[in-house]
């Protein structure tokens, strides 16, 4: 890596840098216990499992769960996801998704559906990607299972209706799964407003933990019928061959990332105050959104909301070649291509090729998102020769 300053805007994809806090967190905890949670009973063992519950409870108040047992751990966002899909999803099932949802939610479907045990209807977006509430819960059929609705597009940032979707579904049996990988840590996310039976979020984009992070919040009324989806050791009732019937040790088997986790819980200690978060993350989105729509030449893919996820694409430029001209004269890191987002680029009209990415945080300065706009408009003018 070379020792000039790097421009990140990459944050959509995970955040970065992490804060000392963070870092220091997951070294203590490497240096000074080190060891498993949840399985022995000497002292050492007995902290990490405080430090591993300690962080269940606070995503548990950041998210208004009834109890921290609807919170388990995973190693990403698309393992929550997958655990959610596979806990609830039966045979025969319909389940309703919008054109917006990663692949993380669309590829374990497809999966059923290509295997043949499940019906899947996708609601279109519109062109900044945002989804249609009354089309969506028009979707929704009295013998629908699951709605999966993400809380914000990774491709352009657009908030979704989920509560508005929520609330129609209290009075139905379709249960909604939320994949709030883009919003948790930069908006309040709270699942008693949202209405929502199931939300997966990563720890390692909004919230500044670290990779290796992601929780999955299940309702209490669905835990006793809830099947795992990884089977294997939790540390508990070892001499029977079925996993155990609690939440939420039967959604974990196997070793928790307890040094991922250390670093977390420290970074969730600075999240407190989300409402703040949402204005500054308003602040730079606005900026951010602005400054790219003022430049010749350029298509703007962006919701209105307050998350700093904008796509662009300049006539005749691969999104490729756009973000490694960034890179490599402006120091500037982000993502180009599809984004891991099968089905929203034949909404928008960029199917095939895809966006360039450019994604912020709260923390980003104005002077750095005056220099990618500067960066950007540089590129752009080139292109069309103005
Ligand atoms: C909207 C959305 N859902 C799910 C995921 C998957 O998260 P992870 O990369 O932690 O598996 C991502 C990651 O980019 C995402 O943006």
């Amino acid at each position: 890596m070379s020792s000039e300053r790097r421009f990140y805007f990459d944050h959509a994809a995970t955040s970065w840098p992490k804060s000392e806090k963070v870092m220091h967190a997951m070294i203590d905890f490497m240096r000074d216990c080190g060891v498993a949670a949840g399985r022995g009973g000497y002292r050492s063992a007995v902290e990490a499992d405080q430090l591993v519950n300690l962080t269940r409870k606070k995503i548990a108040a950041l998210i208004d769960a009834p109890t921290p047992s609807c919170v388990s751990f995973h190693a990403n966002g698309t393992a929550a996801i997958n655990v959610g899909i596979h806990g609830i999803i039966r045979e025969g099932d319909h389940v309703v998704v919008s054109a917006a949802e990663h692949n993380s939610v669309l590829r374990p479907l497809d999966d059923l559906v290509s295997k043949g045990k499940l019906r899947l209807t996708v609601v279109p977006v519109s062109q900044q990607g945002n989804v249609d509430s009354e089309a969506f819960i028009g979707a929704i059929h009295p013998d629908t299972r699951l709605a999966v609705l993400t809380h914000a597009s990774n491709v352009t940032g657009a908030l979704q209706p989920v509560s508005e979707v929520g609330r129609h579904l209290r009075e139905t049996s379709t249960l909604l799964l939320c994949d709030a990988a883009q919003t948790f840590g930069a908006i309040p996310v709270s699942v008693k407003d949202l209405g929502v039976d199931l939300l997966a979020a990563p720890g390692h984009k909004c919230s500044g933990g670290p990779l290796g992070t992601a929780f999955l919040y299940v309702a209490p009324n669905l835990h006793e019928d809830f099947q795992p989806w990884v089977l294997g050791g939790t540390g508990s009732q070892s001499e029977s061959l079925k996993m155990p019937k609690e939440m939420p040790g039967k959604l974990e088997p196997g070793n928790l990332n307890v040094p991922a986790i250390a670093g977390w819980c420290a970074a969730l200690s600075d999240l407190m105050d989300l409402e703040s978060r949402r204005a500054q993350n308003q602040v730079v989105a606005t900026m951010l959104r602005d400054g790219l729509r003022s430049i010749e030449g350029l298509e703007v893919y962006s919701g209105e909301g307050p998350l700093p996820v904008v796509s662009v694409a300049i006539d005749g430029l691969p999104p490729s070649d756009f973000a490694a001209i960034l890179d490599s004269e402006f120091g500037i890191e982000v993502r180009s291509g599809l984004h891991c987002a099968a089905l929203i680029h034949s909404c928008i009209g960029t199917q095939g090729v895809g966006t360039l990415r450019v994604s912020a945080s709260a923390m980003t300065t104005e002077s750095d998102i005056r220099y990618v706009v500067d960066a950007v408009r540089q590129v752009a003018e080139e292109m069309t020769g103005s």
